[in-house]
């Protein structure tokens, strides 16, 4: 057999979206592999990593006293290089399917407006990381592809990736991004937003993970049937530093809710008034398409809905969508290299061997 062929072979395709809160890899082939939050928990002591993804998140709010969780990536950008690197690193070992590679491409989703410096760390760290072959996309296109966006469709479509720290709205034509926006507001604003209010109107100190699991159960972006509805908040006392709980309602939780929800339609609404006729035409018929985690939230679709004026269509696992839509490059190779948005077009050619 020819090395080429030997080659194709052992070479492993991955397709990796590093975002604020979860990382997510899908391997060609094999669909969405890993699905971790992306936290590091560090030794202080040592300044060591003792843990990676979901088994950081359990310790994270009951660390040990040398314990540190801390997430390497903020807004949608690496913040800490070295965290960012080694999370990066051991996530791509856990994801490899066993055998010997000898040498993988990945495809990575970045935010369409990171600065060169921002997007330097990110194709830094996958070097680092081993991955061989790296392309980069634009992250409105992927997740476009992967809610069903045809890369050929001559007519626009329009995408909204609400994630953790960001919105990116993306108008798609021909399988090019033809209008982005990207804004540092995302899902966990509304966590803060919680934090915020408990900590400053109930003297209440929540963690991270009670506020999450109360976003979840109970937090809706349309108004509650039943404001009166209480729920518990367990935590700090702010005062005495006791442990302590407060009674909420879904009446007081709405408007924190509703002031992020808002500011992100507002997002949305302002980039719809920038196209040009014929898109927004386009825009009108189809409405658009939300993808994230934040469309998990319940009711944004319907109050997107009400505050754009156009339809809204959520589609499965619309948290998956990025990740998918990067894997379905593997089979477009022509694609690939037409979207990826490296500036390092040498890091392309440089196939770097694996190193288990
Ligand atoms: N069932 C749910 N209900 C409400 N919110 C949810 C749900 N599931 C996930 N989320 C929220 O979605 C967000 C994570 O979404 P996602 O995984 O798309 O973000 P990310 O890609 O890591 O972030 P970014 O794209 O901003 O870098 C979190 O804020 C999380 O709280
Ligand atoms: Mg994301």
């Amino acid at each position: 057999m020819a090395l080429s062929s030997l080659k194709k072979l052992v070479t492993e395709s991955m397709a990796i979206d590093l975002g604020t809160a979860n990382t997510l890899i899908a391997v060609k082939g094999r669909d969405v592999v890993l699905d971790e939050p992306s936290l590091v928990a560090i030794n202080e002591l040592t300044d060591e990593v003792v843990a990676y993804g979901t088994e950081a998140a359990d310790m994270q709010g009951r660390e040990g006293r040398d314990i540190v969780v801390k997430a390497p990536l903020t807004g949608g950008v690496v913040a800490d290089f070295e965290r960012t690197k080694e999370m990066l690193t051991h996530f791509v070992k856990k994801s490899k399917t066993g055998g010997s590679q000898v040498s993988r491409q990945a495809v990575l989703s970045m935010l369409s407006d990171v600065t060169h410096v921002e997007q330097r760390a990110l194709l830094n760290a996958a070097e680092e990381a081993h991955i061989g072959k790296v392309y980069m996309m634009e992250e409105g296109l992927a997740a476009a592809f992967g809610a069903g966006v045809q890369p050929g469709d001559k007519r626009a479509s329009a995408i909204v990736d609400i994630g953790a720290g960001t919105t990116n709205v993306a108008v798609i034509t021909k399988g090019s991004i033809s209008h982005s926006r990207a804004e540092r507001i995302g899902s966990n604003d509304i966590n803060e937003a919680l934090i915020t209010h408990l900590r400053r109107h109930r003297g209440l100190q929540i963690g991270a993970e009670t506020a999450e699991s109360i976003k979840w159960k109970y937090m809706s972006a349309t108004a509650p049937e039943d404001p009166e509805f209480e729920i518990q908040a367990r935590g700090r006392d702010v005062q005495t530093g006791s442990p302590h709980a407060v009674a909420l309602t879904l009446g007081e939780i709405y408007p924190i809710v509703e002031g992020i929800v808002s500011r992100i339609a507002q997002v949305v609404q302002d980039t719809l008034t920038e196209l040009r006729p014929e898109v927004a035409a386009d825009i009108y018929d189809r409405g658009i398409l939300l993808t994230g985690g934040g469309a998990l939230l319940e009711g944004i679709d319907q109050y997107l809905r009400n505050f754009i004026n156009l339809s809204v269509i959520i589609p499965e696992e619309p948290n998956y969508a990025t990740v998918r839509g990067l894997v379905k490059m593997f089979d477009e190779p022509e694609l690939l290299e037409r979207v990826s948005r490296n500036e390092l077009s040498i890091l392309q050619n440089a196939e770097v061997p694996f190193e288990a």
